[in-house]
């Protein structure tokens, strides 16, 4: 693996024998550039868009992934269409095609578009976007430490990391504050079948932060919540209908009710661009299905029968019932205050 070390708020990684300091996505020389988050941990190889059909390759095949990163991926695309003198309604459907669940790719493109319709410059747009984002992210990170004692245990689900986001993560932004605070933090990693982006993502994190973790089976947690082992569950979000309910990765439900079961609080975080106030409640948020082959493989292995089919909704819907508090960049609300954020 080639050396990451964590400086400030970026990753720096060697880079053609040249240290970098990164995001998980960037636009550079009329490129979008992206860490390949499906050749993670292994390799660390960085993908270049050079188009729009290359932009909605990467956030379709999930080269790029999570919330935020997939708005900020669609905002640079855009901005590359702008300069390449694209028809932007077009490269707006394309974009907004890819993926169906994450609410941040549509307040992206949105915002993009109308940006363009008023004359505005759509690099500059993008980047501000992006830092905006990741500003937003690091205020989760404040107000989301308050929340963590010295000495916790913290279960996390997917990634809603860094790699998800940019930069800082969502979830995982409080835990990474509350480290560099010197508090002593414990995080277990569901592994997140079947894309592993527990295991091989935020693991990977945890790694390049130097925050102690470990990796569990997707079905585990239960198991260390009844021994007392888990604290505090913190995960992140793809979409927030107007009650409170979250879409968030397949897993994310069944942790919420044993984490309930156990009283053991239960955490989001979001930021603004995650939130949909045109739904009134999850059952309306669109959930993605995802190809039966991403279960009935591991990698390039075959792990079922040949006869066997598989079903892969990539989420589940999360009832705000089961949810103590929703950290965002404007503090810590109960899902039912959160009509508070639509101002
Ligand atoms: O399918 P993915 O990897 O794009 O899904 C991402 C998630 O569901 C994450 O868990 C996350 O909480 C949302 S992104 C911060």
């Amino acid at each position: 693996m080639l050396p990451i070390i964590p400086v400030g708020d970026r990753l720096r990684i060697m880079l053609n024998g040249e240290i970098r300091e990164i995001r998980a996505v960037w636009f550079e020389d009329g490129m979008v550039k992206l860490i390949d988050q499906r050749k993670l941990p292994a390799n660390i190889e960085i993908f270049e868009a050079r188009d729009y059909q290359k932009v909605a390759y990467a956030i379709k095949e999930m080269v790029v992934r999570g919330a935020p990163a997939i708005g900020i991926t669609a905002a640079y695309g855009m901005a590359q269409a702008w300069l390449q003198k694209r028809d932007i309604d077009k490269v707006y459907q394309t974009l907004q095609n890819t993926r169906p669940t994450a609410h941040d790719l549509f307040y992206a493109l949105n915002l993009m578009k109308r940006g363009i319709e008023n004359g505005k410059d759509a690099v500059k747009l993008a980047e501000n976007y992006a830092n905006d984002i990741i500003e937003r992210c690091r205020k989760i990170g404040e107000y989301g430490e308050r929340l963590i004692p010295n000495n916790s245990r913290i279960l996390t689900h997917c990634n809603a990391g860094a790699l998800a986001v940019g930069d800082w993560g969502t979830a995982t932004a409080p835990i990474r504050m509350a480290h560099r605070h010197g508090k002593k933090i414990f995080v277990w990693v569901d592994e997140t079948r079947p894309r592993l982006q527990g295991a091989r993502l935020t693991a990977w994190e945890m790694v390049q932060e130097g925050i102690e973790h470990a990796i569990i089976a997707d079905n585990a947690a239960g198991f260390f919540m009844r021994k007392s082992e888990i604290d505090m569950v913190i995960v992140g979000a793809d979409r927030i209908a107007s009650n409170g309910d979250v879409a968030n990765k397949i897993g994310t439900y069944e942790k919420a009710v044993v984490a309930h079961e156990n009283g053991i609080p239960f955490y989001v975080a979001a930021p603004i661009s995650t939130f949909d106030f045109s739904l009134k409640s999850g059952d309306e948020i669109p959930i993605e299905e995802r190809r039966e082959e991403e279960v009935l493989f591991c990698r390039d292995c075959r792990i079922a029968p040949q006869e066997s089919h598989a079903r892969n909704p990539a989420f589940d819907i999360t009832p705000a019932k089961y949810i103590t508090g929703i950290i965002t960049e404007m503090g810590v609300f109960k899902p039912d205050g959160i009509s508070k954020l639509r101002r």
